[in-house]
């Protein structure tokens, strides 16, 4: 059996827990109000009636008692520190809650009738109805119809509100918490060249927005290349010399979360401008110098260094008058 609404859980050990709760619920919060007031025996005394509450829910409810019921305490004071339980702001639980209300209800329902056990005591809608009625708007702008709610996500599939993390993610950091699910995300970062997301200077919600967004892959700005511009925005140009890809999609030539290429490149520079520059009339013998040849050929040029870039070396753009081969 686990802990369900009031409506279809024995309706004896729902109101047992509701007051349980309720009252655990008041001593958390007079602990920290009054703490140094309080008497030690009365201390000990709310410390022996949380063990005892404690032991009666995970008989109740062996489900809520394997999770993080075994500190039912700890858990509450958790969600304490909080900014939901911040009394002082107007729109948090706590700053909603009525003289003498719990402020947990505003999460869990009046007398605690969910417990946000999925499938079971409430619906992902429901689930996701009691954040929104908060956070609506604003990031979340995009959410209905967005991949994650498209794909039947709950907000507590990445948020804890019992959680000590930052943001009160389910995860310490993001590349932990999204790449449970997109597990090539982690590969990918740990090509020798990514951006600095295991380094703690890019994260991956500077560029996607996980709450939805409208465009393609939930980039924040709609589209790739504006959202590369947030932080590279020398490549923005204009140019007087614009090199049609560039212009187009960075991610033609780069992988933006990772390669083994330097530069984050999809392939090698040579093979990267020959996905779409096949025929070239180069000057000479360019590209067609004999790799086992002693005398180093132009042909050379190709694979070494920069390959292209060795004499194209503006590819982004030029601002050059003559530079309308990207050479200067
Ligand atoms: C901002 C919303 C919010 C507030 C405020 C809140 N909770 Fe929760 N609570 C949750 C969510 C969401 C879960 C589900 C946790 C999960 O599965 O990660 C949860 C889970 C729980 C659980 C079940 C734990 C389990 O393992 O199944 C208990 C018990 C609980 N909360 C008690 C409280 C109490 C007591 C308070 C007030 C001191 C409170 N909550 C305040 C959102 C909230
Ligand atoms: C009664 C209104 C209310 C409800 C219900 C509510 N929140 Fe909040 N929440 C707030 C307020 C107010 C803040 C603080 C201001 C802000 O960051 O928007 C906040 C902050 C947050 C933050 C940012 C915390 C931080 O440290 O930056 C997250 C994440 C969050 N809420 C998620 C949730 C989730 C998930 C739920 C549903 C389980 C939920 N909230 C339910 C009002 C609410
Ligand atoms: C796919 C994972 C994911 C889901 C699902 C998700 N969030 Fe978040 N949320 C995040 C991440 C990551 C951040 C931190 C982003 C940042 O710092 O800019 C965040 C930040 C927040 C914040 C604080 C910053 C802000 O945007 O105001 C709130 C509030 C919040 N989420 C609420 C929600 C609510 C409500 C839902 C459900 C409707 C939800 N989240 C669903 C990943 C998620
Ligand atoms: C619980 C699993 C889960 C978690 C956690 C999760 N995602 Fe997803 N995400 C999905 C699923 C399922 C899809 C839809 C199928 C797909 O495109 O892979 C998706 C889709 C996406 C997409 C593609 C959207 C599109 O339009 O193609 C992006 C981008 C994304 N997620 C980013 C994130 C980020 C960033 C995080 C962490 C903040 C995250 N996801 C966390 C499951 C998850
Ligand atoms: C520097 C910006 C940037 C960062 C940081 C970033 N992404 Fe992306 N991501 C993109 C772009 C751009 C695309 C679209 C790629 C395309 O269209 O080829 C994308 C596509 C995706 C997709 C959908 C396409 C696919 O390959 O499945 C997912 C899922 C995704 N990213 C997840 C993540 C996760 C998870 C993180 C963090 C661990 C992350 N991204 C960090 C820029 C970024
Ligand atoms: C949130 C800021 C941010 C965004 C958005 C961003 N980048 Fe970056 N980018 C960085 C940082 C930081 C570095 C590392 C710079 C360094 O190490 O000097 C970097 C490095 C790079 C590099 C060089 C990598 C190397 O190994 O030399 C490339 C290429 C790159 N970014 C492309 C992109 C593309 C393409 C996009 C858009 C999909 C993008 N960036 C979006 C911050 C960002
Ligand atoms: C036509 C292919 C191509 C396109 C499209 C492209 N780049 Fe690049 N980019 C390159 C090459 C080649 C390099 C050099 C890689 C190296 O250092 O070996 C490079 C290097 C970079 C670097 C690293 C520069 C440095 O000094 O280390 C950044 C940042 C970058 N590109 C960002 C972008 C952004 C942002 C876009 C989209 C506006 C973009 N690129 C589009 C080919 C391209
Ligand atoms: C996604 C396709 C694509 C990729 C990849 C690409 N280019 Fe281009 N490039 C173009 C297009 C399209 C033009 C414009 C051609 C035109 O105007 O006739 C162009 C123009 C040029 C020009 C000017 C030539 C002219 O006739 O205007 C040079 C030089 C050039 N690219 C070099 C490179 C180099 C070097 C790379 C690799 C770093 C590269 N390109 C990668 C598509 C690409
Ligand atoms: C050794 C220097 C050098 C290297 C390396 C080089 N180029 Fe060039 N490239 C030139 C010169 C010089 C021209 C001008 C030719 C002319 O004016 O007839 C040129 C012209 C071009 C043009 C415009 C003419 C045309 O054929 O469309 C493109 C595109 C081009 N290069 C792409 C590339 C690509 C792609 C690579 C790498 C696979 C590359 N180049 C490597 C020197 C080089």
């Amino acid at each position: 059996m686990s802990i369900k609404s009031p409506s279809t859980a024995s309706p004896v050990w729902s109101v047992l827990l509701a007051i349980s709760l309720a009252l655990i619920v008041s001593v958390a919060i007079g602990a920290g109000a009054a703490a140094d007031q309080k008497p030690d025996e009365l201390e000990e005394l709310l410390e022996e009636d949380v063990e005892e509450i404690i032991e009666e829910v995970r008989a109740i409810s062996p489900v809520v008692a394997e999770r993080r019921m075994e500190d039912l305490r700890e858990h509450i004071e958790r969600v304490e520190e909080t900014a939901h339980a911040v009394q002082a702001d107007p729109n948090s639980p706590a700053g909603q809650a009525a003289e003498g209300e719990q402020f947990c209800y505003a999460c869990h329902g009046d007398g605690f009738e969910h417990f946000y056990n999925i499938g079971d005591d409430i619906t992902t809608d429901q689930a996701n109805e009691t954040c929104l009625d908060c956070h609506s708007g604003g990031e979340r702008m995009h959410w209905h119809g967005g991949a994650h709610e498209f794909q039947d996500m709950a907000c507590i599939d990445c948020h804890n509100a019992h959680s000590d993390n930052e943001r009160l993610l389910r995860a310490e950091d993001q590349l932990q918490l999204c790449s449970d699910c997109h597990q090539e995300r982690r590969v990918d970062f740990h090509r020798p060249h990514h951006h600095p997301v295991r380094e703690g200077q890019v994260e991956c919600s500077d560029c996607h927005n996980p709450h939805g967004e409208v465009g393609s892959a939930q980039l924040r700005e709609g589209e790739v290349n504006e959202t590369c511009y947030q932080c590279h925005a020398e490549y923005r140009g204009p140019f007087l010399w614009e090199h049609q890809p560039v212009r187009e999609d960075c991610t033609q030539c780069h992988d933006p979360h990772g390669s083994v290429h330097p530069g984050m490149l999809e392939s090698r520079t040579a093979q990267v401008c020959q996905s779409c520059h096949v025929t070239l009339g180069h000057p000479g013998d360019v590209l067609g110098a004999d790799p086992g040849d002693d005398i180093p050929q132009q042909g050379q040029f190709m694979v070494r260094g920069q390959g292209c870039m060795n004499c194209h070396s503006e590819v982004h753009g030029s601002n050059h008058p003559g530079g309308a081969l990207f050479q200067r």
